[in-house]
Protein backbone atom coordinates (compact mmCIF):
# COMPACT_ATOMS: atom_id res chain seq x y z
CA UNK A 1 0.00 0.00 0.00
CA UNK A 2 1.65 3.53 -1.02
CA UNK A 3 -1.36 5.07 0.67
CA UNK A 4 -4.01 4.07 3.62
CA UNK A 5 -6.23 6.45 5.45
CA UNK A 6 -7.63 5.42 8.95
CA UNK A 7 -10.42 6.75 10.05
CA UNK A 8 -9.96 10.35 8.05
CA UNK A 9 -12.56 12.87 9.45
CA UNK A 10 -13.19 16.34 8.03
CA UNK A 11 -16.37 18.13 9.19
CA UNK A 12 -17.52 21.57 8.34
CA UNK A 13 -19.77 22.61 11.31
CA UNK A 14 -22.80 19.75 10.66
CA UNK A 15 -21.59 19.00 7.28
CA UNK A 16 -19.72 15.45 7.37
CA UNK A 17 -17.60 16.23 4.26
CA UNK A 18 -14.90 12.94 5.05
CA UNK A 19 -16.90 10.86 7.60
CA UNK A 20 -14.17 8.27 8.79
CA UNK A 21 -12.87 7.15 5.54
CA UNK A 22 -10.29 4.38 5.25
CA UNK A 23 -8.94 4.84 1.73
CA UNK A 24 -6.36 2.53 0.15
CA UNK A 25 -4.02 3.03 -2.81
CA UNK A 26 -1.68 0.90 -4.17
CA UNK A 27 1.53 0.75 -5.44
CA UNK A 28 1.16 2.04 -9.34
CA UNK A 29 -2.42 1.69 -9.11
CA UNK A 30 -5.19 3.94 -10.91
CA UNK A 31 -7.71 4.50 -8.77
CA UNK A 32 -11.27 6.90 -9.47
CA UNK A 33 -13.12 8.45 -6.72
CA UNK A 34 -16.90 8.56 -8.17
CA UNK A 35 -19.61 10.45 -6.44
CA UNK A 36 -22.49 12.95 -6.46
CA UNK A 37 -21.79 16.54 -6.11
CA UNK A 38 -20.64 17.48 -1.97
CA UNK A 39 -19.96 13.72 -1.49
CA UNK A 40 -17.07 14.83 -0.19
CA UNK A 41 -14.04 13.66 -2.72
CA UNK A 42 -12.73 17.40 -3.31
CA UNK A 43 -12.03 17.47 0.73
CA UNK A 44 -10.53 13.82 0.53
CA UNK A 45 -7.97 15.20 -1.92
CA UNK A 46 -7.80 18.41 -0.37
CA UNK A 47 -6.91 16.53 3.44
CA UNK A 48 -4.61 13.73 1.80
CA UNK A 49 -2.65 16.82 0.11
CA UNK A 50 -2.09 18.81 3.37
CA UNK A 51 -4.55 21.53 2.02
CA UNK A 52 -6.88 20.76 4.92
CA UNK A 53 -5.95 19.58 8.36
CA UNK A 54 -8.11 16.42 9.49
CA UNK A 55 -10.16 16.68 12.44
CA UNK A 56 -9.20 13.10 12.89
CA UNK A 57 -7.62 9.64 11.86
CA UNK A 58 -4.19 9.26 10.38
CA UNK A 59 -2.82 9.21 7.33
CA UNK A 60 -0.06 6.74 6.65
CA UNK A 61 2.09 7.05 3.27
CA UNK A 62 4.60 4.66 2.19
CA UNK A 63 4.56 3.68 5.98
CA UNK A 64 5.03 7.06 7.56
CA UNK A 65 2.72 8.90 9.39
CA UNK A 66 2.16 12.15 7.56
CA UNK A 67 -1.14 13.12 9.44
CA UNK A 68 0.54 16.59 10.34
CA UNK A 69 2.99 17.12 7.84
CA UNK A 70 3.07 20.53 5.18
CA UNK A 71 1.98 21.07 2.09
CA UNK A 72 6.04 21.00 0.84
CA UNK A 73 7.10 17.97 2.97
CA UNK A 74 4.22 16.01 1.37
CA UNK A 75 5.20 17.33 -2.06
CA UNK A 76 8.83 16.10 -1.14
CA UNK A 77 7.40 12.96 0.01
CA UNK A 78 6.14 12.13 -3.51
CA UNK A 79 2.06 13.14 -3.08
CA UNK A 80 1.37 15.65 -6.32
CA UNK A 81 -1.85 17.04 -6.63
CA UNK A 82 -3.38 19.31 -9.50
CA UNK A 83 -6.35 21.33 -9.19
CA UNK A 84 -9.60 21.02 -11.39
CA UNK A 85 -8.55 24.45 -12.96
CA UNK A 86 -5.65 24.65 -14.88
CA UNK A 87 -2.60 26.17 -12.92
CA UNK A 88 0.59 27.30 -15.64
CA UNK A 89 1.75 30.85 -16.68
CA UNK A 90 0.12 31.62 -19.60
CA UNK A 91 2.76 33.64 -20.89
CA UNK A 92 5.71 30.67 -20.52
CA UNK A 93 6.53 28.33 -23.23
CA UNK A 94 5.26 24.61 -22.46
CA UNK A 95 8.82 23.77 -22.29
CA UNK A 96 9.33 26.83 -19.42
CA UNK A 97 6.79 26.07 -17.64
CA UNK A 98 8.15 22.29 -17.04
CA UNK A 99 11.54 23.50 -16.31
CA UNK A 100 9.80 26.21 -13.67
CA UNK A 101 8.32 22.92 -11.98
CA UNK A 102 12.17 20.84 -11.94
CA UNK A 103 13.39 24.03 -10.66
CA UNK A 104 11.16 24.56 -8.06
CA UNK A 105 11.63 20.85 -6.97
CA UNK A 106 15.18 20.94 -7.32
CA UNK A 107 15.84 23.79 -5.20
CA UNK A 108 13.39 22.37 -2.18
CA UNK A 109 15.88 19.26 -2.91
CA UNK A 110 18.93 21.55 -2.02
CA UNK A 111 20.42 20.31 -4.68
CA UNK A 112 23.72 22.13 -5.91
CA UNK A 113 24.93 21.93 -9.41
CA UNK A 114 27.58 24.05 -11.39
CA UNK A 115 25.21 26.46 -13.85
CA UNK A 116 25.76 24.64 -16.88
CA UNK A 117 25.55 21.00 -15.41
CA UNK A 118 22.25 21.88 -14.28
CA UNK A 119 20.74 23.96 -17.04
CA UNK A 120 22.03 20.62 -19.49
CA UNK A 121 20.36 18.56 -16.45
CA UNK A 122 17.08 20.16 -16.28
CA UNK A 123 16.63 20.93 -20.57
CA UNK A 124 16.84 17.11 -21.09
CA UNK A 125 14.55 15.96 -18.37
CA UNK A 126 11.79 19.15 -19.66
CA UNK A 127 12.60 17.28 -22.97
CA UNK A 128 11.80 14.47 -22.13
CA UNK A 129 8.27 15.22 -20.11
CA UNK A 130 7.18 17.24 -23.12
CA UNK A 131 7.92 13.75 -25.45
CA UNK A 132 5.97 12.15 -23.06
CA UNK A 133 3.25 14.20 -23.10
CA UNK A 134 3.18 14.52 -27.12
CA UNK A 135 3.63 18.77 -25.95
CA UNK A 136 4.53 21.64 -28.20
CA UNK A 137 8.19 22.91 -26.69
CA UNK A 138 7.82 26.56 -27.76
CA UNK A 139 4.07 27.25 -27.70
CA UNK A 140 3.31 29.11 -24.92
CA UNK A 141 0.71 27.94 -22.25
CA UNK A 142 -1.85 30.33 -23.40
CA UNK A 143 -2.15 29.67 -27.01
CA UNK A 144 -2.10 25.71 -26.53
CA UNK A 145 -5.53 24.35 -27.46
CA UNK A 146 -7.46 23.43 -24.68
CA UNK A 147 -6.79 19.67 -23.94
CA UNK A 148 -2.97 20.51 -24.47
CA UNK A 149 -3.21 23.39 -21.27
CA UNK A 150 -4.60 20.67 -19.42
CA UNK A 151 -2.14 17.97 -20.33
CA UNK A 152 0.58 20.73 -19.57
CA UNK A 153 -0.40 21.00 -16.22
CA UNK A 154 -0.19 17.57 -15.62
CA UNK A 155 3.02 17.79 -17.22
CA UNK A 156 3.69 20.38 -14.64
CA UNK A 157 2.99 17.77 -11.67
CA UNK A 158 5.16 15.14 -13.03
CA UNK A 159 8.26 17.72 -12.94
CA UNK A 160 8.01 17.50 -9.39
CA UNK A 161 8.41 13.15 -9.75
CA UNK A 162 5.21 12.54 -7.89
CA UNK A 163 5.16 8.90 -6.16
CA UNK A 164 1.16 9.77 -6.35
CA UNK A 165 -0.46 11.90 -8.17
CA UNK A 166 -4.10 13.43 -7.42
CA UNK A 167 -5.78 14.56 -10.13
CA UNK A 168 -9.30 16.77 -9.29
CA UNK A 169 -11.27 16.92 -12.38
CA UNK A 170 -8.55 16.84 -15.27
CA UNK A 171 -10.95 16.55 -18.00
CA UNK A 172 -13.71 19.34 -17.20
CA UNK A 173 -14.45 21.05 -19.48
CA UNK A 174 -13.39 19.42 -22.58
CA UNK A 175 -15.49 17.09 -24.99
CA UNK A 176 -15.77 13.22 -24.63
CA UNK A 177 -13.44 13.12 -27.93
CA UNK A 178 -10.79 15.69 -25.70
CA UNK A 179 -11.07 13.23 -22.71
CA UNK A 180 -10.10 10.39 -23.93
CA UNK A 181 -7.25 12.07 -25.58
CA UNK A 182 -6.19 13.57 -22.68
CA UNK A 183 -6.45 10.23 -21.15
CA UNK A 184 -4.76 8.13 -23.61
CA UNK A 185 -1.65 10.62 -22.93
CA UNK A 186 -2.06 10.63 -18.68
CA UNK A 187 -2.44 6.79 -18.09
CA UNK A 188 0.60 5.86 -20.35
CA UNK A 189 2.65 8.08 -18.55
CA UNK A 190 1.69 7.12 -14.89
CA UNK A 191 2.34 3.51 -16.15
CA UNK A 192 6.00 4.06 -17.71
CA UNK A 193 6.91 6.14 -14.88
CA UNK A 194 5.39 4.07 -12.54
CA UNK A 195 3.07 6.65 -10.45
CA UNK A 196 0.01 5.82 -8.26
CA UNK A 197 -2.95 8.12 -9.70
CA UNK A 198 -5.72 9.28 -7.88
CA UNK A 199 -8.66 10.59 -9.78
CA UNK A 200 -11.94 12.47 -9.26
CA UNK A 201 -13.63 11.92 -12.50
CA UNK A 202 -17.31 12.78 -13.44
CA UNK A 203 -17.77 10.76 -16.70
CA UNK A 204 -18.73 7.82 -16.27
CA UNK A 205 -17.36 6.35 -19.32
CA UNK A 206 -13.82 7.71 -18.71
CA UNK A 207 -13.75 6.26 -15.16
CA UNK A 208 -14.97 2.79 -16.57
CA UNK A 209 -12.54 2.59 -19.31
CA UNK A 210 -9.43 3.84 -17.51
CA UNK A 211 -8.93 2.84 -13.75
CA UNK A 212 -7.98 -0.24 -12.05
CA UNK A 213 -10.04 0.11 -9.51
CA UNK A 214 -12.90 2.89 -8.41
CA UNK A 215 -14.16 4.15 -4.98
CA UNK A 216 -17.63 5.29 -4.86
CA UNK A 217 -18.63 8.12 -1.89
CA UNK A 218 -21.58 9.25 -1.24
CA UNK A 219 -22.43 11.77 2.23
CA UNK A 220 -18.20 11.42 3.58
CA UNK A 221 -18.51 7.93 3.05
CA UNK A 222 -17.15 5.14 1.37
CA UNK A 223 -20.36 3.61 -0.22
CA UNK A 224 -18.60 0.70 -2.67
CA UNK A 225 -15.54 0.04 -4.10
CA UNK A 226 -14.49 -2.43 -6.77
CA UNK A 227 -13.28 -3.18 -9.87
CA UNK A 228 -15.25 -1.01 -13.23
CA UNK A 229 -17.11 -4.04 -13.60
CA UNK A 230 -18.51 -4.64 -10.04
CA UNK A 231 -18.99 -0.82 -9.59
CA UNK A 232 -21.06 -1.00 -12.57
CA UNK A 233 -23.55 -3.86 -11.86
CA UNK A 234 -23.92 -2.34 -8.16
CA UNK A 235 -27.51 -1.47 -7.83
CA UNK A 236 -27.14 1.09 -4.82
CA UNK A 237 -24.07 2.36 -6.62
CA UNK A 238 -26.21 3.30 -9.24
CA UNK A 239 -29.10 4.43 -7.68
CA UNK A 240 -26.80 7.08 -5.97
CA UNK A 241 -25.20 7.96 -8.64
CA UNK A 242 -28.59 8.57 -11.05
CA UNK A 243 -29.97 10.52 -7.89
CA UNK A 244 -27.40 12.37 -5.87
N1 LIG B 1 -14.33 25.07 2.90
C1 LIG B 1 -15.56 24.57 3.16
N2 LIG B 1 -16.35 25.14 4.09
C2 LIG B 1 -17.58 24.63 4.36
N3 LIG B 1 -18.11 23.56 3.75
C3 LIG B 1 -17.36 22.97 2.80
C4 LIG B 1 -16.06 23.44 2.44
N4 LIG B 1 -15.56 22.64 1.47
C5 LIG B 1 -16.53 21.72 1.21
N5 LIG B 1 -17.60 21.91 2.00
C6 LIG B 1 -18.80 21.06 2.03
O1 LIG B 1 -18.39 19.73 2.24
C7 LIG B 1 -19.15 18.83 1.43
C8 LIG B 1 -18.22 18.07 0.49
O2 LIG B 1 -17.72 18.95 -0.50
P1 LIG B 1 -16.66 18.53 -1.59
O3 LIG B 1 -15.54 17.81 -0.92
O4 LIG B 1 -16.31 19.73 -2.38
O5 LIG B 1 -17.50 17.50 -2.47
P2 LIG B 1 -17.24 16.95 -3.96
O6 LIG B 1 -15.86 17.29 -4.38
O7 LIG B 1 -17.50 15.49 -3.86
O8 LIG B 1 -18.27 17.62 -4.83
C9 LIG B 1 -20.18 19.69 0.72
O9 LIG B 1 -21.36 19.66 1.48
C10 LIG B 1 -19.56 21.07 0.71
O10 LIG B 1 -20.54 22.06 0.68
MG1 LIG C 1 -15.09 18.37 -6.07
Amino acid sequence: MILETQNLRKYFGEVHAVDNVNFKVKEEEIVAIIGPNGAGKTTLVNVITGYLKPDGGKIIFMGKDITNASIYERIRAGIVRSFQLVNIFEGLSAFDNIRVAINSRERKEGKIFSLIDRDTTVTKEALQILDLFGLPKDTLARDLPHGDRKLLDVATAFALKPKLLLLDEPTSGVSTREKNKIMDVIIPAARKEKVSLVVIEHDMDIVFNYSDRIVVMHQGKILFEGKPDEVREHTEVKRVLLVG
